[in-house]
């Protein structure tokens, strides 16, 4: 789905539940974001004198109006959010973008990294609530470092924790997760990959795709300028016709097809 009107609503923050001295989930209330989302679409969020941000929804529930981000704390904007006291008021613009396609799956490989891993929670919720099978794989460096184990769980019908330095229910990074996931629960004819997470993890998943010849879709955290289309600061490589291209990570993606991308000029 792709959203080009600039919507813009105040949010105010209904909770923040940290997941470790990192990591938390952001709890907005935002009746018209949680209305509107869609899995892979993100929201621009921007607190006091701070520019805006992107995140890639969470959770939503429009019942309630409820909408939740994950937030890694990496500098001002993410820390200034995650500074917030319930109550506080906030600018959100969104949601934005090309989200992940529902259709036509049955099974579903959904393989996470770093920040990634914390829209593919919403992805995973609405494949479910769809009657698609859902194998879910998380890759993080530690398990002290491992988030959400219990929520991809109960939304999975397999889920594996992935750490490069052991411990986890697969060692090595994510991609080795869903070759473990693969070998145990193999494909359909509607089967795809849905990834995300930071490059070097999507150029794996891609290579892995290449070669079991599956069909993958993957989300791009690239840096953004204004987030809704102008700027042209986030273009993403891609291949239109068999010539280089680029496209607009915030309108044309987040997510993209693994094989309309460029993955030779993606730095
Ligand atoms: C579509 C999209 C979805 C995203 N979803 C999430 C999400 O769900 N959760 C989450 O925590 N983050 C997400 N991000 C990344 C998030 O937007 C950045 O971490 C945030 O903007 C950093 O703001 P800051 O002011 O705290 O950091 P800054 O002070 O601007 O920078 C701090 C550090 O973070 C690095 N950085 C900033 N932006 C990015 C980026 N896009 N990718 C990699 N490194 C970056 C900078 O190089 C610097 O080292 C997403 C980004 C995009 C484009
Ligand atoms: S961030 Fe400005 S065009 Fe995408």
């Amino acid at each position: 789905m792709t959203m080009n009107a600039r919507l813009k609503e105040t949010a105010h923050v209904t909770g923040i539940e940290w997941l470790d001295s990192e990591n938390a989930l952001l709890r907005l209330n935002a009746p018209e974001a949680a209305r509107l989302a869609q899995p892979g679409q993100f929201v621009l969020l921007a607190a006091g004198q701070m520019l805006n941000r992107p995140f890639g929804v969470a959770l939503t529930d429009p019942d309630a109006g409820m909408v939740t981000v994950g937030i890694k704390k990496v500098g001002i904007g993410t820390g200034a959010l995650l500074d917030l006291e319930q109550g506080s008021a906030i600018r959100l613009l969104g949601p934005f973008g090309h989200g992940f396609s529902l259709d036509n799956v049955n099974r579903a490989y959904v393989i996470g990294g770093g920040t990634g891993i914390f829209p593919l929670l919403f992805l995973l919720h609405v494949l479910r609530s769809r009657g698609v099978e859902t194998f879910a794989g998380c890759g993080f460096r530690t398990l002290q470092q491992a988030l959400l184990q219990e929520d991809f769980s109960d939304v999975s019908d397999q889920y594996l924790t992935a750490c490069e330095s052991g411990g986890g229910d697969v060692s090595g990074t994510a991609v080795d997760a869903l070759d473990a996931l693969y070998l145990g629960h193999g494909r359909t004819e509607r089967t795809r990959v849905f990834a995300c997470g930071p490059i070097p993890m999507l150029r794996a998943v891609n290579r892995w795709c290449e070669t079991h010849d599956v069909a993958a879709e993957c989300s791009f955290e690239a840096r953004m300028g204004c987030g809704f289309g102008i700027c042209r600061g986030c273009a993403v490589p891609v291949l239109k016709a068999g010539a280089l291209d680029y496209d607009r990570c915030c309108v044309e993606g987040p997510v993209f097809d693994r094989r309309l991308i460029a993955w030779e000029a993606l730095s």
